[in-house]
């Protein structure tokens, strides 16, 4: 299986962790050797509710013995992904009303980019140096690293770029820019949140000048960050919000939300503004609808919170400066990036995952499935330390 791994599939880098996967199940990922893997990573934020979890298990074996994919997104009544979007609407602020389920993040991204647009007749966009808003021609003209997009120039023209938490930046936003996007809480810039009620100061500059707010919230919504989204932290309502990763529960899908009259939008002039074939597909809307709701439903949000105390108790040590992030999105600063690369490479080896972040070499990414227990948390923090004390 391995030989045919790197022969048969395209490889994303030279060094991929060629885990080999047997099954999953809660908070570990079993290898063909029948070892227990402690997942601390959720498959990069996206197993919100860890592995196999029962009810989305259920969901999706109802949902596809009774129909799969029908239509396209958009023509047809699939009772899914309505009760879907209307249980979600109904967990958001009055403003954002109408979703446009898609199938990655990085589509929810280019949708969210063509509505802004659509609906200012103004093309200007502006995102923020090291943002990650996917790999998409349009998400990655958004991507605030050159070193990660020369080569793929030219990318979407009239894109300009501000400093996250820098105030003075926030005159760039002017009466062209159809839109500005932001990370709630940056990821792959290493879990930066934002400081100062700075993105209220984002909300209140766009405000004035008819500029449209996108926050992507791909990584710390859906529970993650102690609120069901992360915006509900720092007074900023978004005109359009933009989701994924945790959203399915484990299966891939993507959606921009906003009010119904900026989506009216796409629906003329062109007519399909916007199209997908699997948008809204009634299998993963069925497996998102059993993740809302079990994360909705239980205390798995408020527990997140008490979960990033334990964390922090016991992630004591002269080697992690820093530990950044909110709720279960956290990164360890280590000294340098020869440590993070020894933890995260030993820890592979001890059976314990952890993962990199994008842009911040310093950084140990721990994002586990909000269900994550307290135990196992005390022990995969227990191996981190001691990883550093023999370092
Ligand atoms: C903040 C953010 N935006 C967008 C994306 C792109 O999502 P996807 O990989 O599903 O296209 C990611 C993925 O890591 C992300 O973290």
């Amino acid at each position: 299986m391995k030989e045919d791994f790197f022969k048969y599939q395209t490889q994303t880098s030279t060094h991929p962790l060629a885990l080999e996967i047997s099954h999953a199940k809660g908070s570990y990922i079993f290898d063909k050797e029948g070892n227990a893997h402690l997942d601390f990573v959720a498959g990069v934020s996206a197993c919100s509710l860890g592995h196999c979890h029962p009810k989305i298990s259920d969901a999706i074996k109802k949902q596809v013995d009774k129909y799969a994919h029908v239509m396209v997104y958009g023509e047809y009544i699939q009772e899914p992904a309505v009760v879907y979007t209307k249980l979600l609407a109904s967990l958001l602020p009055e403003s954002l009303t109408t979703t446009y389920l898609v199938n990655s993040g990085t589509e929810a991204i280019e949708g969210a980019l063509k509505l802004a647009r659509r609906a200012t007749g103004r093309t200007e966009l502006i995102a923020a140096k090291k943002a990650y808003h996917g790999n998409t021609m349009g998400s990655l003209s958004l991507m605030g690293y050159e070193e990660r997009k020369s080569a793929f120039r030219p990318l979407v023209p009239d894109i300009r770029s501000i400093e996250f938490n820098n105030e003075s930046d926030l005159d760039r936003i002017t009466d062209k820019t159809a839109a500005v996007i932001l990370e709630t809480i940056q990821g792959g810039a290493g879990f930066i949140e934002p400081k100062n009620d700075y993105l209220k100061k984002v909300r209140e500059r766009c405000d004035k000048v008819g500029a449209l707010v996108i926050l992507d919230e791909i990584q710390p919504g859906f529970g993650r960050t102690g609120k069901l989204f992360a915006f509900e932290h720092y007074n900023c309502t978004p005109d359009i919000l933009v989701i994924g990763k945790g959203m399915g529960g484990g299966l891939p899908v993507g959606a921009f939300v906003a009010s119904e009259k900026l989506m009216e939008t796409l629906q003329d002039s062109p007519k399909l503004g916007h199209i997908t074939t699997f948008g809204g597909n009634p299998i993963i809307a069925a497996a998102s609808l059993a993740t809302l709701k079990e994360i909705t439903e239980t205390n798995l949000i408020a527990e997140t919170l008490d979960k990033e105390i334990l964390f922090k108790k016991y992630l004591k040590h002269t080697l992690i400066k820093e530990i950044r992030g909110k709720g279960l999105m956290l990164a360890l600063i280590l000294e340098n990036e020869e440590i993070a690369n020894h933890v995260i490479l030993t820890a592979a080896k001890e059976k314990l995952i952890l993962f990199w972040l994008l842009f911040e070499p310093r950084a140990v990414r721990i994002s586990p499935p909000l269900t994550i227990s307290n135990e196992e948390i005390k022990q995969g923090c227990e191996q981190i330390i001691s990883i550093l004390n023999n370092y």
